[in-house]
């Protein structure tokens, strides 16, 4: 359940450390979030300046110059650098995404950086991703039938079956929907959140599963998937351009078909 009181040790109110780029003709600057829960002092913002000429054009590049060249102790996660892990989500200027697909140039002045919101922070940039994958795992995300398939072999579909996957498949799990997700941000214990209710759905969509029935029992909750009120700040947070508000749109449907 939400908390409206932050803790005292959330607060940002340790003092930052600043990083000045020397002889940089094109220097950008980046407000950074710090935590080290070991070191017992409450969060701070560091402030880092890049030489633009040395540093690639992403904000993952600015980063990893931060890490190898000025501070080792700078903790986020990374690790295809192209948008397909889903590792670096992270919050840029005040708007969820990947920090290996956002170039430097698209945004505005001094670059904020924090981790992602409404997440417990494990450390700097990183946030706890323990329920998340908990609740990924409840959906229970395979293939479950019960006949066997045709043939002894692999089980078919049409191109036009392969295509109600289009829109789900593509999803990263990188969390940047859940944590823009105001239903999400107040009860994250009890709702699924957006980028897990579209891998339910994914599965929901997928002509070869024969579980639909117990699928939708177990979304069929006032929390797991009604705490969504079609904000649609979901799909304005996805990097990867999916619209997982649809997806649960889908699923609202399909539960009031059957009690029809
Ligand atoms: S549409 Fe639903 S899932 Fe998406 S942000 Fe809004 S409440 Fe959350
Ligand atoms: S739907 Fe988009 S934002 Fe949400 S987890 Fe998947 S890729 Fe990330
Ligand atoms: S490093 Fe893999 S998505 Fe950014």
């Amino acid at each position: 359940m939400a908390t409206f009181t932050l803790p005292k040790n959330s607060r940002i109110t340790g003092k930052g450390r600043a990083h000045k780029a020397e002889n940089a003709q094109r220097v950008r600057r980046f407000k950074v979030y710090r935590w080290n829960p070991e070191s017992g002092e409450n969060p701070r913002y560091d402030t880092f300046e890049i030489d633009l000429d040395q540093c690639g054009p992403m904000v993952l590049d600015a980063l990893i110059k931060i890490k190898n060249e000025i501070d080792p102790t700078l903790t986020f996660r990374r690790s295809c650098r192209e948008g397909i892990c889903g590792s670096c989500s992270m919050n840029l200027n005040g708007r969820n995404g990947l920090a290996c697909t956002t170039a430097m140039e698209d945004l505005k002045g001094e670059i904020r950086i924090t981790p992602l919101p409404h997440m417990e922070v494990v450390k700097d940039l990183v946030p706890d991703f323990t329920q998340f994958y908990a609740q990924y795992a409840s959906i229970r995300p395979w293939l479950q039938t019960v006949s066997p398939p045709p043939g002894g072999k692999e089980r078919l579909q049409s191109p036009e079956q392969r295509a109600q996957l289009d829109g789900l498949y593509e999803c990263i799990l990188c969390a940047c929907c859940s944590a823009s997700c105001p239903s999400y941000w107040w009860n994250s214990d009890k709702y699924l959140g957006p980028a897990i209710l579209l891998q339910a759905y994914r599965w929901l969509a997928d002509s070869r599963d024969e579980m639909t029935g117990e699928r939708l029992d177990d979304l069929e909750d006032p929390f797991r998937l009604y705490r969504c009120h079609t904000i649609m700040n979901c799909a304005t947070a996805c990097p990867k351009g999916l619209n997982p508000a649809k997806a649960i749109a889908e699923t609202k449907k399909l539960l009031a078909e059957r009690t029809a």
